[in-house]
């Protein structure tokens, strides 16, 4: 590890040297060519008849007091029921929670029965057992509830964006998960990538949950949906946008009193996220809109000073992959991120890594002419992190120059670990994929924005 870090602290160096212009382009770049999906037979459904696969938790309500459990039973509707207690405690403690139970059909495959199950009035930072399925067929997982909600509560996020369910999404997937500091994971969209598959082929999304439940199943990932979450093909008569992704991952939108699932927002330790949905619609009184309207103004620093928004397509992005195709998006609420103050904005969608400045371009008003980003201290940090390694390969066709709103970027596979410290300092590294080795290529320290609206670029202390 600490090889590594020197090595690519002189990559930096040498980097830094060659660019000028913006930020920094870094030179590394793993490989080109996209890898292909893992055969499937390589997540194979657990031993035992019916018993639960694909397990999936998320936080379950407003505050991080509940869990939504989520599972699949191959051929059974029941068991449906989860069993949990304290670790601290016993098994004859345990306590019971049956699931809504759904299932699909998409062209000519059928789901299995998909359950979720919402367990609440949890402990705070609590360690709970629970225990799926029946008989010899048990499954047992574990996770720890959050710290009660407050303004210098540490928590560590993970940031992940389209992963997929490739060898490159394995060694992405598998460094994140060898990070034994990340409590919960911020994933900004794009899961399996099933639809690039013939007939969006579902089996891979059963594949994909498969494969990350190691870590889906432990601690809560935030969801997000993306381009990929569609799975919109009228041609073979499916004609429902979103129709594996809403059966499989439930979320607690009702809890802040979104009318869909596709955008919604979670309090944690110290942060409040917003989850919005660049596929769906955001324009003026859509309910996308109203809703995100009422919602930034009910946000309390005082009690979570970290202002954090998910969504898919990035706003700020010099890449020429997808570029500019977050821009109506960006029109629409950058003003709002700006006077809320938001801290961090992440999105994937390009599958290559970037970090901004502080950045606004919020005066222009089609006669003025003002189109430039300008440096702006309100303004979030954008951060496109759509680099988990998918099947359509890396995006290594920067624009160039760099902008000068570009403080970093480079084009290959990764994963980020956000450290929120206390209500001023939060510390952020992007790790690269390479030589078997998660490897900080960005790191940076976050100063927040309503408690601590200093200048990060020009300094390299936490308490500048
Ligand atoms: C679904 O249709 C495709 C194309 O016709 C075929 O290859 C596949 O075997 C079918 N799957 C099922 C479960 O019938
Ligand atoms: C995924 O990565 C892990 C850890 O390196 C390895 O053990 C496993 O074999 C990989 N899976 C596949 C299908 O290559
Ligand atoms: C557009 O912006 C310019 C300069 O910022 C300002 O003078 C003008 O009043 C604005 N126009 C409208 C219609 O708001
Ligand atoms: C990079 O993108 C530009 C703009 O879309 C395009 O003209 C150029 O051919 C691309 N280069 C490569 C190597 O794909
Ligand atoms: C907040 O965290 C930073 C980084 O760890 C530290 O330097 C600073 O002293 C902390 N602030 C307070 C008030 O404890
Ligand atoms: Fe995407």
């Amino acid at each position: 590890m600490r090889v590594s870090t020197g090595v690519c602290l002189l990559l930096l160096l040498q980097v830094t040297a060659v660019c000028c212009n913006g930020g920094v382009t870094s030179t590394y770049v793993r490989k080109p060519y996209a890898s292909l999906d893992m055969p499937i037979h390589h997540f194979p459904s657990p031993p035992g008849f019916n018993a639960p696969e694909q397990v999936h938790i998320t936080q379950g309500d407003h505050e991080g007091r509940s869990m939504i459990i989520s599972w699949v039973t191959p051929l059974h509707r029941s068991p449906n029921v989860v069993r949990y207690w304290e670790a601290k405690g016993n098994f004859n403690n345990h306590h019971k929670a049956h699931a809504k139970t759904t299932s699909y059909r998409y062209y000519n495959y059928t789901s299995g029965y998909i359950h979720h199950a919402t367990i609440r009035r949890l402990k705070h930072d609590t360690e709970y057992i629970y225990e799926l399925g029946k008989h010899k067929h048990t499954r047992r997982f574990s996770f720890t509830t959050p710290p009660k909600v407050g303004p210098d509560v540490p928590y560590t996020f993970g940031v992940i964006g389209d992963l997929g369910q490739t060898y490159d999404s394995n060694q992405t997937f598998e460094h994140y998960v060898a990070n034994p500091k990340s409590q919960a994971m911020l994933f900004v969209g794009d899961l399996s990538y099933a639809d690039d598959h013939p007939f969006h082929d579902s089996n891979r999304w059963d594949s994909w949950g498969r494969f990350v439940e190691k870590s889906t199943a432990y601690q809560p990932w935030i969801w997000t949906a993306g381009n990929h979450e569609l799975d919109l093909a009228p041609e073979i008569g499916e004609i429902t946008p979103f129709k594996p992704y809403l059966h499989r991952y439930n979320v607690p939108h009702k809890a802040s009193k979104s009318t869909s699932p596709l955008w919604y927002s979670i309090k944690r330790a110290s942060a409040y996220i917003i989850v919005l949905s660049s596929y769906s619609a955001y324009g003026k009184y859509t309910p996308q809109y109203n809703w995100l309207k009422e919602e930034l103004p009910k946000v309390n620093r005082a009690e979570t000073p970290w202002l954090i928004v998910l969504l898919h397509s990035p706003w700020y992005n010099s890449n020429n992959y997808h570029y500019m195709e977050g821009e109506s998006m960006r029109v629409m609420f950058e003003s709002w991120f700006v006077k809320h103050k938001v801290d961090l904005v992440f999105a994937g969608h390009v599958h290559s890594y970037e970090r901004s400045k502080r950045i606004s371009n919020v005066k222009y008003n089609i006669t003025n002419g003002l189109s430039t980003p300008v440096s702006d201290a309100s303004a979030p940090v954008y951060i496109t992190i759509g680099d988990g390694g998918n099947i359509e390969g890396i995006a290594d066709n920067f624009t160039e120059p760099q902008p000068s709103y570009s403080a970093f970027r480079e084009a290959s596979f990764g994963h980020a670990i956000l450290e929120l410290k206390n209500r001023t300092h939060a510390y952020y590294t992007w790790h690269r994929n390479q030589e078997n080795e998660a490897v900080a290529a960005d790191s940076t320290w976050f100063y927040n924005r309503y408690w601590y609206p200093h200048d990060e670029e020009h300094s390299s202390t936490p308490m500048d």
